[in-house]
């Protein structure tokens, strides 16, 4: 398991943050956190990205214990990215010097720069380089937060309402550009959001309440989901229907004389089975 965490408490005096939350995540996973405000989604985040103590539990990362890890800072900027919901951009730094920032002193300065332009350049930011974050749409400047967030070739990236502050369209391409780098690159996300279209897009949404785990929900895949709209379709009804007159379902060999063909049985047959997931 690649990510682990067994009963961890974060504690505030009174109020329990945290409290006694065990999951585990495999390399790779595309995992949502949901919740209302106040449940302890942000600070589960600072305890997976070694940014603050436990109380109590235990929390392992790559086969490592957090716990025992001496030198947590090498580990974090090494194996953790972050994204934050205001993106956390130096406002006088480039684009291009915000996302090197990370690997100063890991090495030197011609290497940092063509590693940060090469991530500009995956986020679709190639000529926006030398923009200061002012001069960058909100969209933009998220980007260059994602492409500081995997600047160090994080194997976890964590990501506190990454969209919040977007629009439906850029926060569809927000998406889309996370999705694209832990397919690419296998890495693991876990994405704090209060948006159910965010939700949605990822593989298993996780629900905190009072700082427990209140419900997990598996996220069937975007293809299934498009054979469920075919199904509620009009070309669904009619295959359901076992009749049509549509010329056009005769000739994709659906149908033939107005009677259902074995295509059209096995197209129904799809049906079933994606119910039955
Ligand atoms: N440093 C702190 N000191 C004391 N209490 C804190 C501290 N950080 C968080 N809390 C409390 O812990 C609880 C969980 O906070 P947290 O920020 O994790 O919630 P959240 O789920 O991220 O909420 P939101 O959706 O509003 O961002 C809250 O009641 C909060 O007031
Ligand atoms: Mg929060």
């Amino acid at each position: 398991m690649f990510l682990k965490t067994v009963n961890v408490k974060k504690h505030f005096g009174e109020v329990k943050a945290v409290d006694g939350v065990s999951l585990e995540i495999e390399k790779g996973e595309f995992v949502s956190i949901m919740g209302p405000s106040g449940s302890g989604k942000t600070t589960l985040l600072t305890l997976l990205g070694t940014l603050d103590s436990l109380t109590s539990g235990d929390i392992i990362i790559d086969d490592e214990d957090l716990s025992s890890i001496r030198d947590v800072d090498t580990f974090r900027s090494k194996k953790i990215g972050f994204i934050f919901q205001f993106h956390n951009l130096i406002g006088y730094l480039t684009a291009l010097e915000n996302v090197e920032l990370p690997l100063h002193g890991l090495m030197p300065i011609d290497k940092r720069r063509a590693k940060a332009s090469e991530l500009l350049d995956l986020v679709g930011l190639k000529n926006r380089m030398h923009h200061i974050p002012s001069q960058l749409s909100g969209g933009e400047r998220q980007r260059v937060a994602i492409a500081r967030s995997l600047v160090n070739d994080p194997l976890l990236v964590l990501a506190d309402e990454p969209t919040g502050e977007l629009d439906s369209s850029t926060t569809q391409e927000i998406m889309d550009l996370m999705k694209k780098i832990n397919q690419e690159k296998n890495t693991t996300f876990l994405v704090v959001t209060h948006d159910p279209e965010v939700a949605k897009r990822t593989e298993r949404i996780i629900v905190l309440r009072d700082g427990e785990i209140s419900r997990e929900e598996l996220v069937k895949s975007a293809s299934i989901e498009d054979i469920m709209t075919l199904k509620n379709s009009t070309l669904g009804h009619q295959l359901l229907q076992k009749e049509s007159t549509d010329p056009y379902l005769e000739k994709l060999g659906l149908f033939r004389e107005g009677k259902l063909t074995r295509e059209g049985e096995l197209l129904i047959s799809l049906f079933d089975k994606v119910e039955d997931l």
